[in-house]
Order: structure tokens, then C-alpha cells, then sequence
């Protein structure tokens, strides 16, 4: 059987209001999928007019979506994910629409030990991602099917005795009540949310169809929802500083475990800021080094880790990144989000670059002057017609707010 699948990825550094917009389309999909990534990813939701952030799990979940999957490609840390399923439970989400690939690793608190050790390099989010994967790739790790098949305990006290041969055992020393807390939340996503096998999408009538509703005639429609962004991606984005997971549309059969035939890179939506940050280190072209212009912009746009706090390095729109990022992806749709925040009441111009030039505009107002909502007019629509100019291609949809409807959505997003 086949699907028809909509990916959507970042296309700069993380952080460009995919969530709002995989939150925002998810509703109209059967199954909506996380297929990398764990808990580095924040995915910033506005539900019931709260503020929520999602780390792992698909924002299908708040849509009514009836398959919310955290892929075989993803890892996740039992603690937290349980923590993020209560704070749903408290908001009278349906949590029974989650599923998690029994391929999908474990973060123990041994990795985060490790990667809070090893983070000084390149300033992860220390939430274990990298050393997990590391250790999947070692052939050392722990993958959710091998702690229903085997019990946490045999599992636990393997995975520390194979760490104990390849790291310090000062590198290991995690707190008793850190362990027990790991075990006790193991046992409860146990008992507590679907797990799937590897053959969850594959067969004649796959295990998935029994979650939806009965009686369709159309192919199931998946949403895969990229966590971190194409210049994170750990092949193609500016290694050494990128995350530990593959991000581009590409890596959506493999980290969801989806047939081959379902083609992921056919409908791509690529995300990306009217500007640009970056948490973490790494090669930053465009950064703005007027620190209180940063700031100004940082403050606008609320540009703080949703996973960890820091201070977002904010700069502009890098036209030469842009294009790469959109030919790796294969986008087919561009969203520009947070265009509302180069207003003048924050910037006194706005910048951008490519091929070596640097362009200036003038700050945007995107609120129609005529009072009649907000539309692409004025310096606003200078700075957009050039992008697409340079782009040779069309910004299908504009984001000028959190809200759901603050959006602009062009003839060619339809
Ligand atoms: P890790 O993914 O925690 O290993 O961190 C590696 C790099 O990716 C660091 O620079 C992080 O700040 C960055 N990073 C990881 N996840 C995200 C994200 O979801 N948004 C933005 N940056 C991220």
C-alpha cells in the first residue's frame, strides 16, 4: 500500500515557526509524523491561546489527527516525553492518537551526562541527542524494542557496562534517583502509549489502518514534520556544527519507516524567518554584531531557545544559504514566517545578502494601510519581490504573527 505524504523542514537553522505551521495544516491529515530528532526540537504552538512546545511529539496530536508517530529515525528521553504527554493529558488532549516506533532510541541519562561533557564543542542543547545516535551507530545503544522485549533493568545495566568499556567512569556517574526516575518513566510510556513495529506502514493492509477511520476511499495522507533545519542536517549543513540527525525531506521514508514508494520529496514545504538565527556555535555569515540591535530583534521576535532558554545569535536573511538549502530540500512550497518583526518600531533598516552584496530596505509594516488586515504592500512588498526575484520562484505564504490566521497566504499556496 502507498501514501501520499507532505514534508515539511526547515530551511535555515532551526527555529523558523515550523511548529506553528505543521500545527496550522496537520488537521486535514490522517497521520502526522516526527521522523528525526528528539528533544532538542521545540515546536511552539499556540493552543487554546496558550503557549505550548512541542518536543517530540507531532503537532497532529492537538488537530484531532488519528496517528501521531514518533518515527523510527527520532530518539526520545523517556522522562521527558512523559512529562510532555501529562502537560497534554492536563489540557484534555487525546492522548491515544500517540504511537512510537519500537526503532526509535532511548536517551538514558547516561548520554545526557555525556553529551553535557561533551557539549562545549559546538554548544548542543545537552539533551543526550548526540551520544545517542552515536552510540545506534556503535551498535551499543537502546532502542524502545529492546527494553519491551528484554525489561529496563537488563537493558540499563548492559548499556552502562558497554559505556563503562568506551568512557571515563566519571563520564557515567549519573544519581541514583536520575536512574530510578529513567526506569519509572520507561515503564510508564510503556503502559501508557502505542508502540509500533518496524512493519507499522508496510503490507497489503498495514497495522496503521486499523487507527483510521474506516470506510475511506483515498490513499492515507501523512504529514512529516521536520525537527531542526536543512543547515543542521548532520551531512549537509555546516558540519561539525549541526545536530546529530539527518533533517532533509530525504531521511522522511527511512526515519518513519514509510514504503519506499511513498515519495516524501514530492511536496516539500520549506520554512524560513524573514531573517535568521542560530543557537548554538558554528559559521554565521550574516550575524549582527550591533548588540543592541541584536537584541532589539531578539526581543521582537522572542528569539529564546524553546528547549533551552539561550539567547538565539540573531542576522539577516542569507539569500546564498536560502537557495542552497531550497535545492537540497527540494522545496516545493516557501513559507516566510516572522515578518512581522522587522517593523520600525525594532530595526531602522533591513538586510540582506547574496552573491557577496549586501541590500538594504527599508523596515516593513505589514499591516494594510487602508485598515483592512495585514498584506504584502508597501516596503514590505520591495523587500518580498526581490527575494523572489533572487529566488526566481514565489513565497507562497507569509507568517506575520503567532496566531493562526495572522498569515497571508498567496494564489500560488493554492
Ligand atoms: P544537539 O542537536 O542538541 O546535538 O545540538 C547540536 C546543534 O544543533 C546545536 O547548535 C543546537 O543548538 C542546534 N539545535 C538542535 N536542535 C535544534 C532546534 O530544534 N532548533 C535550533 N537549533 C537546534
Amino acid at each position: 500500500m502507498n501514501f501520499i505524504v507532505t514534508t515539511i523542514v526547515g530551511l535555515q537553522y532551526g527555529d523558523e515557526g515550523k511548529g506553528k505551521i505543521a500545527h496550522q495544516l496537520s488537521s486535514g491529515y490522517d497521520i502526522c509524523v516526527r521522523f528525526n530528532g528528539g528533544p532538542n526540537a521545540g515546536h511552539t504552538i499556540i493552543y487554546k491561546g496558550q503557549k505550548l512546545v512541542l518536543h517530540v511529539i507531532p503537532s497532529g496530536v492537538l488537530a484531532g489527527v488519528p496517528v501521531n508517530l514518533i518515527g523510527p529515525g527520532c530518539v526520545f528521553d523517556p522522562s521527558l516525553l512523559k512529562t510532555e504527554i501529562q502537560s497534554l493529558m492536563m489540557l484534555g488532549v487525546d492522548i491515544s492518537t500517540i504511537f512510537i516506533s519500537q526503532l526509535a532510541h532511548v536517551i538514558s541519562p547516561y548520554e545526557r551526562k555525556i553529551d553535557a561533557m561533551m557539549n562545549g564543542k559546538i554548544g548542543t542543547t545537552g539533551k543526550g541527542i548526540g551520544p545517542t545516535y552515536a552510540h545506534k551507530a556503535h551498535r551499543i545503544g537502546v532502542n524502545l524494542g529492546m527494553l519491551c522485549d528484554r525489561g529496563c533493568e537488563d537493558v540499563a545495566q548492559e548499556l552502562f557496562l558497554s559505556l563503562s568499556r568506551v568512557y571515563r567512569q566519571s563520564w557515567l556517574d549519573v544519581s541514583a534517583e536520575d536512574h530510578e526516575k529513567w526506569l519509572e518513566s520507561v515503564e510508564w510510556i510503556l503502559a501508557n502509549v502505542n508502540i509500533v513495529s518496524r512493519d507499522f506502514f508496510l503490507g497489503k493492509k498495514p497495522e496503521v489502518l486499523r487507527y483510521l477511520p474506516s470506510g475511506r476511499s483515498k490513499l492515507p495522507e501523512v504529514l512529516a514534520e521536520g525537527a531542526q533545519a536543512v543547515m543542521l542536517d548532520n551531512a549537509y549543513g555546516t558540519y561539525p556544527f549541526v545536530t546529530s540527525s539527518n533533517c532533509l525531506p530525504s531521511a522522511v521514508q527511512s526515519g518513519s519507516g514509510l514504503p519506499g514508494r511513498a515519495r516524501a520529496i514530492e511536496d516539500v514545504i520549506g520554512v524560513f524567518k524573514a531573517y535568521c538565527t542560530r543557537v548554538g556555535d558554528g559559521p554565521f555569515a550574516t550575524e549582527i554584531l550591533d548588540i543592541s540591535l541584536a537584541d532589539k530583534i531578539r526581543k521582537a521576535g522572542g528569539e529564546y531557545g524553546s528547549t533551552t532558554g539561550r539567547d538565539r545569535r540573531v542576522g539577516w536573511l542569507d539569500l546564498d544559504e536560502l537557495e542552497y538549502a531550497i535545492e537540497i530540500s527540494g522545496a516545493t512550497k516557501l513559507y516566510m514566517t516572522k515578518a512581522d518583526v522587522l517593523s520600525s518600531d525594532v530595526v531602522p533598516s533591513v538586510m540582506v545578502r547574496h552573491r557577496g552584496e549586501s541590500f538594504e530596505f527599508k523596515p516593513f509594516d505589514v499591516y494594510s494601510p487602508d485598515g483592512d488586515g495585514y498584506g504584502i504592500h508597501g516596503s514590505f512588498a520591495e523587500y518580498y519581490q526581490f527575494i523572489c526575484e533572487r529566488l526566481s520562484r514565489n513565497i507562497d505564504v507569509v507568517s506575520v504573527g503567532p496566531k493562526a490566521d495572522d498569515l497571508i497566504v498567496l494564489p500560488t499556496a493554492l
